[in-house]
């Protein structure tokens, strides 16, 4: 977790073998039932502690291609070659979450009445000291000030150990991979406003088809009809102000429904309708992979809260303190949806007829997959 966890290991001279190589006897000797110890064993308490030492290595590993992923993306410059290495990993990352959202029926096989037997040994323990779930959150870029409080308490306020304190409160000050892909966001080309000057063109568009639909009302004789036309082309002008009108967008991040900025936005959207250029492609596959992390996770989420209420029902406390099964419930809400304003490009885009023709010099610019970087890599 930290770097003071780094063990020096060296080479015997026979070789690695693979119990000494993967540390088995440290590992495996952490299977160690508290019913056991106690003379009363609950069978199932193995399968449950089992549970969850592989989900704390998951996210070990997510944390690990997390960072990564976050180093890679911080630069002025993000290569072509980086770019397909932050794709891999970031399907790395989907592959890792799938298999944990899946993990969550092998638990259920336990039955309450087994977890009861064991369950008061618990307290206070519970998933919500995860460090590292709360580091994964951070890294991604849930917002602190968008969380759900826990009983009344902020989350930071049950950790103890002033270095897991300062570790969590690092991860949430240093840029989010949510950051990093906004800033990556905002350099699309095609934004510029003295090249293709996307955002214009696209508002153009836009503001024809609404027109169009518009006039169309006007020229409607049946009153149903017309009135229906009218409804839609208002319900879009108004949808479509929140995108047009920066101020609106701003009071929507404000209040949590955005989180990417105006610029990054337009970026987003542009990678989107373009995608089949040859230059969106890589990004667009990022931008499917950021919606898969997020869905995952709230999928785990849902997958969790159902498995708490098997397991002990909607009205009985947690053994960290919360609310149990009400509190877990109001964490699935969009508030902790990273990625949500890709979920809600789709709104927003626009059929491949009516999309503005890209000039000779930007279908040239995205039909080179060659960038600067890329290219002095080759030289060197
Ligand atoms: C019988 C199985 C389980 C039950 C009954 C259960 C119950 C709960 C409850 C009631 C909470 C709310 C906090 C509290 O008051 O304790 C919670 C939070 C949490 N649990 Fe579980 N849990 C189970 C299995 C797991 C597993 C296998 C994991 C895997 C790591 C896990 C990870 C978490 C995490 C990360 C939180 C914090 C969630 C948040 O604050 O958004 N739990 N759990």
């Amino acid at each position: 977790m930290s770097s003071d966890d780094t063990i020096s290991r060296k080479i015997p001279k026979g070789g690695l073998l693979y119990g000494d190589y993967l540390m088995l006897d440290q590992l495996l000797s952490c299977v160690e039932p508290i019913t056991r110890s106690l003379g009363n064993e609950v069978h199932d308490e193995h399968l449950f502690i089992v549970t969850h030492q592989a989900y704390e290595l998951w996210f070990k590993q997510i944390l690990f291609e997390l960072d990564s992923i976050r180093n890679l993306l911080n630069g002025k410059e993000v290569s072509e070659t980086n770019m397909l290495v932050i794709t891999s990993r970031l399907n790395r990352l989907v592959l890792i979450l799938k298999l944990l959202v899946d993990q969550v029926s092998i638990l259920e096989t336990m039955t309450p009445l087994e977890f009861m037997e064991f369950r008061n040994y618990l307290s206070p323990a519970s998933g919500f000291q995860s460090v590292q779930f709360r580091l994964l959150e951070n890294k991604l870029g849930v917002k602190n000030e968008l969380r759900v409080n826990y009983g009344k308490s902020h989350y930071l306020t049950i950790f103890q150990d002033p270095k897991i304190i300062e570790l969590i409160k690092k991860s949430e000050q240093e840029p989010s991979l949510c950051d990093l892909i906004q800033r990556w966001l905002e350099r699309t080309p095609g934004l510029e406003e003295e090249d293709f000057n996307f955002w214009e063109r696209y508002k153009e568009v836009v503001n024809g088809m609404l027109e169009s639909s518009l006039r169309e009302a006007e020229q409607e004789t049946d009153p149903g009809v017309k009135e229906h036309i009218l409804n839609d082309y208002k319900q879009k002008t108004k949808v479509f102000e929140t995108i047009f009108d920066e101020s609106i967008h701003n009071g929507l991040i404000t209040r949590g429904e955005r989180r990417f900025s105006h610029r990054a936005l337009q970026g987003a959207l542009m990678i989107s309708l373009y995608k089949d250029q040859p230059r969106f492609n890589q990004p667009y596959h990022v931008l499917t992979s950021l919606m898969d992390i997020d869905s995952l996770i709230t999928k785990w989420r849902y997958n969790h809260v159902q498995m708490v209420l098997r397991m002990i029902g909607s009205h009985q406390m947690g053994t960290g303190g919360s609310a149990g099964y009400q509190y877990l419930r109001s964490t699935m809400s969009d508030r902790y949806k990273v990625f949500v304003d890709l979920f809600n490009l789709s709104t927003f885009l626009i059929s491949k007829d009516y999309l503005p023709l890209l000039t000779p010099k930007m279908k040239k610019k995205l039909s080179t997959l060659t960038h600067k970087q890329d290219s002095d890599e080759d030289e060197s």
